[in-house]
Parts: structure tokens; C-alpha cells; sequence
């Protein structure tokens, strides 16, 4: 079956403040979004979508391109929306009619290693119909409002959500056109439809690069190990 990648990479940034949009940042010599695509190729996919600011659609291609070399015809790059959900919803649209299934993946998991992309695939493979690479979460959790702590909660019951989440295409296109409500990821919008969500192990290495010090760890990385 085959199976698009839809890359959301239209996001501000603020929280970065680097000035530009976050997917547009540099690691190294090459920016979030060009790492992040570096991962997306090595998964077998049939069709990338890229999710860009509208101001950068055509710097999106031009990286894109970069990274596809023979495999450009398969790039699409659309305009994204005001929050992630109407990024994803845009890049759905473009998504042609014979892929069967669709991953969603963050830009600004610039470092995902290509094993997250394959465990993802299997489980669709083995007949899921929404998957979500996890990690377990390290930190003691509690639940709080304001500064009073409500109550400590189990984290060996908590999971850290990662892209790149992978669905069914008719599952994915049936909770964005019932989509009312806004969610956070894909996972959570298709299980608020009752389709049932299983995880696979994901990778430190698919942190999001958010703040400051997230984009110092990974251009650490990156001199350590290359990309
Ligand atoms: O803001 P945050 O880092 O959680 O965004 C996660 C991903 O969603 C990023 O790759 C970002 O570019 C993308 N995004 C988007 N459109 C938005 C907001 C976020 O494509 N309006």
C-alpha cells in the first residue's frame, strides 16, 4: 500500500526566538526542515507533503528538492493554517487519491532516526489502524492548578507522545471532517472518533525542538554524530 508523509513545518517559532520560522532555523549548515526530511526519504514513502508558512512555500520546495534528488515528483508543498491541526488538515487535502495510508510527522522533530519511520510502517503493516511512537515518561508527574499541587500521578501509566504517527488514510480523513473540537496531535483526534491507538517504542533522539535549549541539544548532537 502506499503511504505519504505529511511533514507540518508551519509553525512560528516563537517560543524559539530565533526570528525565523522554526523549520527554517539552521542546525548546522542545513535547517530543521532539511534534517527532518533527511529521515522522511529513508522511509519508503510514495508522496511527502510538505505543511509550510505561506511565506516559504517556495524555500520548502527548494529543500525539499535538495533532499529528494531523483525522488522530487513526489514532493508536494501546500500552505499551512493558524494552529498544527489546520497544518495537517491542509496537507490531507493534498494527499493523492491511491496512498492507503498517511504518517504525520513534526518538522521540529528534526532528529528522528529512520527505525521510529519503520516501526511505525510495520504496525500498519500488521493491520493497526493508528499508531503512535512513544517514550516512557522519566519525570515524577503531578497534577496541579496554580501553584497548589493536586495530586501525584502514576507515570507508569503516562507516555510521551512523538511523531510520526501513522493511520489508516480512511480513519485519518474520517476524524478531520468530523473534527470539531482542537487537539494537540493526530492521535488524540482520531481516538476521539473511537478508532483504538497503539503505540510502538519511539526514540530520544525525536525530541521537538521548542525552546532555546532544545535547538542546543540537537546542534550538539549533530557535531557529535553528523546526521
Ligand atoms: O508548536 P509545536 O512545536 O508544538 O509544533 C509542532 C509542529 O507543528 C512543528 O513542526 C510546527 O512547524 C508544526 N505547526 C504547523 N502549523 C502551525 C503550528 C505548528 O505546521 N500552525
Amino acid at each position: 500500500p502506499h503511504t505519504a508523509v505529511i511533514v507540518v513545518a508551519a509553525g512560528s517559532g516563537q517560543r524559539l526566538g530565533a526570528g525565523v520560522p522554526k523549520a527554517f532555523v539552521g542546525l548546522d549548515t542545513h535547517t530543521v526542515l532539511r534534517h527532518a526530511l533527511e529521515g522522511v526519504f529513508a522511509a519508503p514513502a510514495a508522496q511527502v507533503v510538505i505543511v509550510a508558512p505561506s511565506d516559504r512555500v517556495g524555500d520548502a520546495l527548494t529543500e525539499a528538492r535538495a533532499v529528494a534528488g531523483e525522488r522530487h515528483d513526489l514532493v508536494t508543498v501546500v500552505a499551512g493554517g493558524l494552529s498544527r491541526q489546520e497544518s495537517v488538515a491542509a496537507g490531507l487535502q493534498a494527499v493523492w487519491p491511491d496512498v492507503e495510508r498517511v504518517l504525520v510527522h513534526d518538522a521540529a522533530r528534526a532528529l528522528t532516526p529512520p527505525e521510529v519511520f519503520a516501526r511505525v510502517i510495520d504496525a500498519l503493516t500488521d493491520g493497526k489502524d493508528a499508531v503512535l511512537p512513544v517514550l516512557p515518561v522519566v519525570d515524577t508527574v503531578k497534577r496541579v492548578s496554580g501553584d497548589r499541587v493536586r495530586e501525584p500521578i502514576d507515570r507508569s501509566e503516562l507516555a510521551a507522545a512523538q511523531t510520526p504517527q501513522g493511520f489508516r488514510r480512511t480513519i485519518l480523513d474520517a476524524a478531520y471532517a468530523a473534527a470539531s473540537a482542537e487537539h494537540t496531535d493526530d492521535a488524540a483526534l482520531v481516538q476521539s472518533t473511537g478508532t483504538p491507538v497503539w503505540t510502538v517504542p519511539g526514540d530520544e533522539r525525536s525530541f521537538k525542538i521548542t525552546t532555546p535549549g532544545d535547538l542546543d541539544r540537537a546542534r550538539a548532537l549533530l557535531a557529535v554524530a553528523p546526521v
